[in-house]
């Protein structure tokens, strides 16, 4: 490795950066899906607990193993636990490369649902037009997928291939800032809506009756997904912390950032669905249907959103700079694994594994109807309802894959190699120093790492096994 590496500039900077990883369709596209489906207040509740429990922990074993190392995911977990866990890396960068191929399928479509919302901004919403067909014909035009994902892709690569300062860094600084601005003044506009004192006791008043066992573990995997968590990214973006930033102090705000802002999208979405009467659609659209069907028509209805129409190319806005930076620590995390272990030059590497992605995003942008082959791809028998839950696309297979497989694994084989494997010292060394805010305890952050995180983890996978879970 003769190429210098990269570092962020500064404290912020970084901040931002994994901030903008954590935030992204996971927050705007699943939470308040998966919120909706387990009848907020309790699930929102454990979810909570599984953040602070589980995820903060982890975030900072993450962030640590990278910092000492300077190194990204598979030759990070080789120095700082042992040659053999350099598998637990590659299994990372492959949990990465899938996601990555899947999740810009999904970016693409809030390129076009900005498009089609800003010409009805200025057109008029077309009178009887259904957004369910309008959101089934574009997701089934292969033609479309095909160039929304390209374009999505292209955008991903052309940062990463500037670097963690000048690409990474520098979109992140630019980007967060206009994502929390945006988010700030849909928030302020919810709150002189009529559905919001509906949609604040839907999201925060606990009814325990309504939780059962899959719910809390729906929470705990969702932890994972949402904090970019168990595949190496927050190790890969450890590795650029310089030495006089607090690895403690930056994985509370990251995480408590990724929440409020995961709970600030949902109380907008509920907003505007309880002020619609729109309860029942919402729950026959599934979970796309949140934020691709009854929101783009809600944002036009008469009466419902104060300003809507221009709110609307707004709000997709916002998913497309939130879901940029998370697919660009993805490709982070593949590109970085081929320039720090292969000694090729970034330029190069990022154009490669970029490529070799969009391979896989090509099979992700046909599975809702744009190929047969892509759309009905399953693997039957046993094994296939094991893994990918009988999902018949792809796109399906992958994500189930990827939620409940990959991060889980990946998670618990993180933790144990910090809580069991890695000395006392290296990790103390990281966490513990003059920068250290005062709330931290190195043994409270050990039990949680050792006993309480495997446990949690280790209890997904039972379940997923043997009661046949699935919360992708
Ligand atoms: N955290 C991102 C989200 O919520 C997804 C992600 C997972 C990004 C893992 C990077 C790594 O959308």
């Amino acid at each position: 490795m003769t190429e210098q590496r990269g570092n962020w500039t500064s404290s912020a900077g970084f901040i931002l950066a994994a901030t903008g990883s954590a935030i992204g369709l996971g927050n705007l596209w699943k939470f308040p899906f998966i919120t909706w489906e387990n009848n907020g207040g309790a699930f929102v509740l454990v979810y909570l607990v599984c953040i602070a429990a589980v995820g903060l922990p982890i975030m900072m074993a993450e962030l640590l193993i990278g910092r000492k190392t300077q190194k990204s995911a598979v030759g990070a977990l080789k120095e700082a636990v042992g040659p053999a866990w350099g598998l637990v890396g590659m299994w990372g960068v492959l949990c990465g490369f899938i996601l990555l191929s899947y999740y810009t399928v999904i970016a693409g479509w809030s390129l076009f649902f900005f498009a089609k919302t800003a010409g009805w901004m200025v057109g008029g919403f077309p009178a009887g037009a259904s957004l369910g067909e309008i959101f089934t014909e574009q997701s089934a035009n292969g033609t479309l997928q095909l160039g929304l994902s390209l374009g999505f892709s292209i955008a991903t690569v052309s940062v990463v291939y500037f670097g963690v300062q000048k690409g990474i860094e520098k979109i992140a600084r630019l980007f967060l800032p206009i994502l929390f601005l945006i988010l700030a003044l849909l928030f302020t506009v919810s709150f002189a809506m009529e559905g919001s004192g509906e949609a604040l006791a839907f999201i925060f008043r606990p009814s325990f009756g309504e939780l059962d066992g899959g719910s809390v573990l729906e929470a705990l995997g969702h932890a994972f997904f949402t904090l970019s968590l168990g595949m190496g990214a927050m190790i890969t973006y450890g590795s650029y912390i310089a030495r006089n930033q607090s690895v403690v102090k930056a994985s509370g705000i990251i995480v408590l950032l990724d929440t409020v802002i995961a709970l600030v999208a949902t109380v907008i979405m509920f907003t505007v669905i309880f002020t619609a009467g729109m309860q029942d659609q919402v729950s026959e659209t599934g979970t796309v249907g949140m934020l691709f069907i009854s929101l783009p028509q809600l944002f036009f209805a008469e009466g419902v959103v104060p300003g809507g129409r221009f709110l609307a190319p707004l709000f997709y806005v916002l998913v497309a700079l939130a879901a940029l930076t998370s697919t660009m620590s993805l490709l982070e995390v593949v590109a970085s694994y081929v320039i720090d272990e292969h000694g090729i030059a970034r330029g190069k590497a990022t154009l490669m594994c970029g490529g070799a992605v969009f391979v896989f995003t090509i099979l992700a942008a046909l599975s809702f109807g744009g190929a047969d082959f892509a759309t009905s791809m399953s693997v039957p028998g046993p094994i296939g309802d094991l893994f990918f839950a009988g999902k018949t696309s792809w796109f399906g297979m992958a994500d189930h894959f990827v939620s409940n497989w990959m991060l889980p694994t990946g998670g618990l084989a993180i933790t144990i190699a910090a809580g069991w494997f890695m000395a006392r010292e290296a990790s103390e060394g990281e966490l513990v120093d003059d920068t250290t805010p005062g709330w931290f305890s190195y043994d409270v952050w050990a039990f949680f790492i050792r006993f309480v995180a495997p446990a949690a983890v280790a209890a997904i996978i039972i379940a997923v096994l043997f009661f046949g879970v699935d919360f992708s």
